[in-house]
């Protein structure tokens, strides 16, 4: 099928997108106003329904791969009925789907929905990276307004599965610094809160106990900070957690938590501050689901003041799963004429 000769460069009519994403347990449909070119894309918001699967996973501490399926083949068309009924489909010029990285068999539950629709209505369909959606998240309105981002700038993606640290020189030019070699940062806040016994997802759990504790109070290991490359590795801080629980059971919970969570936003905050004076960066991004996490945003947001560059997080609609971020990677795909193959592909990279 072919998506990508039709775009209309100079138009002033938008490109709206309809974006499905159901790479873990959010099931969500988004619409999304497109304009620009790839020097100032410019997104409107028209819909973005997000049904979380939370309530299912938590009893099993992590998302269950078959019940995540289970759930987005129920909810797709719940989804799908509630938007049509809402906004005129013949509006529609693209369909867009993450492809991964994510799930396999909750990607593919998104695919197949979504080539259906598209053989259905006859729109093309586009293959969307979920890390990029991430990534484009922060071109999204931020409490209503857009944002302008100047360049070089430094992206810290920060999710379940990814912590990468991107040197970018343009919307779709970027390097990626570093990686964690193991455990990503939210991954870490998933486990930790396991070991605490706080409830699945661990990360808003962490954020929550920790308001009540001491930062300061067990000098957890900061692990590659001493490196100087941007590489991550959150495994350790993780077995240090352990130990320390299992030598000082009566330590208070939010203790441990505030200390814990003190040593995840010190290792990203320092290497992120050391890129953006490496590089002479002018913007600093920070998105993924941890982006979420408040002494993370503070953090950065400090740091970004102290080196005089600017700063951006994605409103929190838009921190966490959400389909209108993979309508911002598909338009960003379709102004540089690229696709990705309409197949679920769990590690994809960025
Ligand atoms: O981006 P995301 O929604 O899904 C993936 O692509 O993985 O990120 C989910 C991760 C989970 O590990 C969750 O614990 C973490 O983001 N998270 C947080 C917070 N909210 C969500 N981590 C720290 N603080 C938060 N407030
Ligand atoms: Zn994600």
């Amino acid at each position: 099928m072919d998506t990508l000769k039709n775009l209309p460069v100079k138009s002033t009519s938008p490109t709206t997108i309809l974006a499905i994403e159901t790479s873990c347990d959010e099931t969500s449909l988004a619409i999304l106003e497109c304009r620009g070119g790839l020097k100032s894309p410019r997104f409107k918001v028209v819909e973005n329904i997000i049904t979380s699967q939370i309530p299912i996973h938590r009893p099993f501490g992590g998302v269950v791969p078959n019940l995540a399926k289970r759930e987005h083949m129920k909810n797709l068309p719940i989804l799908w009925e509630q938007i049509s009924k809402r906004h005129k489909l013949s509006a529609i010029s693209h369909i867009a789907v993450t492809v991964g990285p994510g799930l396999e068999p909750a990607l593919w539950t998104g695919i197949e929905f979504a080539k259906t629709k598209s053989k259905e209505l006859d729109i093309p369909l586009i293959g969307a990276n979920h890390m990029e959606g991430h990534l484009y998240s922060n071109w999204l309105p931020k409490k209503g307004k857009l944002p302008r981002i100047p360049f070089p700038a430094i992206g810290l993606v920060v999710s379940g599965g990814h912590t990468i640290l991107l040197h970018m020189t343009a919307i779709e030019k970027w390097t990626v610094l570093g990686e964690t070699l193991d455990d990503a940062a939210g991954e870490a806040f998933d486990k930790v809160a396991r070991l605490l016994k706080l409830p699945y997802p661990g990360g808003p759990e962490i954020q929550k106990s920790a308001e009540r504790g001491n930062p300061n109070a067990i000098p957890f290991p900061r692990p590659t900070l001493q490196q100087k490359n941007y590489a991550f590795s959150f495994s350790g801080l993780k077995t240090a957690v352990l130990y320390y629980l299992r030598d000082n059971p009566k330590t208070k919970k939010s203790d441990i938590a505030a200390s814990f969570q003190e040593a995840v936003v010190d290792v990203l905050a320092k290497k992120t501050e050391r890129a953006t004076q490496e590089y002479k960066i002018k913007t600093i991004l920070l998105c993924g689901g941890v982006s979420a996490n408040k002494p993370l945003r503070e953090r950065l947001a400090h740091t970004a003041k102290k080196l005089k560059t600017k700063f951006f997080v994605p409103d929190l609609e838009f921190n966490t799963d959400n389909a209108a971020m993979i309508g911002a990677a598909a338009y960003i795909q379709l102004l540089q004429k690229k696709n990705l193959p309409i197949e679920a592909n769990g590690s994809l990279s960025l």
